[in-house]
């Protein structure tokens, strides 16, 4: 699909076909694409619960004011950031000390410069994981039309409760969750509302 199409015809899908599963290699083709998003110093914060079992959707419906799209998707994936992604645990630390040849330096520096922007209070470390993992769910989006599957973000969700229901790690923070699936073409979604544009958002300094 052409990439202003794709902007132009994503839609948030309140209805998804029940009887249309989504096959594990085109989510898997979506999570491979989405995850080229950007993030600082390619840390990617950030990784994702899905929800595919009922019983996995059902809990996560309670817990989303009872959305009924989170069940009614074959899949409803949780966003999860992770506040502690600038630090020693994060793989991506030794990838990018081998793909700059074992520069140590370079990446005790990177680390440090990280540790400092991300990790040195809890508001940095959550704009961090919050920040980066939003662009993964955008990219998610995108992917997942490019693919010809429809997505639908939320945040009117109880994101303290899908924490402990779901087992995260107190580091971690649920960012958003996105059902994806097929839409119901039985049902008409309300028409796309207009955006506020250049001239009312942009100011040039
Ligand atoms: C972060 C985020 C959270 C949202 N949460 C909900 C939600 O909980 N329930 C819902 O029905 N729509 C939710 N929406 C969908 C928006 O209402 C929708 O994106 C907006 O109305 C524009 O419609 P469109 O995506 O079809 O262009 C959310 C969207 C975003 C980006």
């Amino acid at each position: 699909m052409e990439t202003k199409a794709l902007y132009q015809e994503r839609r948030s899908v309140n209805y998804f076909d029940e009887n249309k599963p989504l096959s594990k290699s085109t989510l898997e083709e979506i999570i491979n694409l989405a995850v080229l998003a950007p993030s600082a110093f390619n840390l990617q914060p950030w990784r994702i619960i899905a929800a595919e079992s009922k019983e996995a959707k059902e809990k996560l419906k309670a817990l989303s004011n009872n959305q009924s799209k989170v069940a009614e998707a074959p899949v409803t994936l949780i966003i999860v950031g992770n506040k502690n992604g600038w630090d020693e645990s994060n793989p991506v630390w030794e990838e990018m000390l081998q793909s700059v040849g074992n520069n140590t330096d370079m990446v005790d520096g990177a680390k440090q410069a990280a540790a400092f922007l991300y990790g040195s209070n809890e508001e940095r470390s959550l704009k961090f994981a919050e920040s980066n993992a939003g662009l993964l769910a955008m990219s998610i989006m995108i992917a997942a039309k490019e693919l010809g599957v429809d997505s639908h973000p939320m945040s009117g969700i109880d994101f303290e409760g899908i924490h402990k229901a779901f087992t995260l790690q107190p580091y971690e923070t649920v960012v958003m969750t996105i059902a994806l699936g097929y839409v119901d073409h039985s049902k008409t979604l309300y028409p796309k509302r207009p955006r506020r544009g250049f001239n009312d958002i942009l100011t040039v300094v």
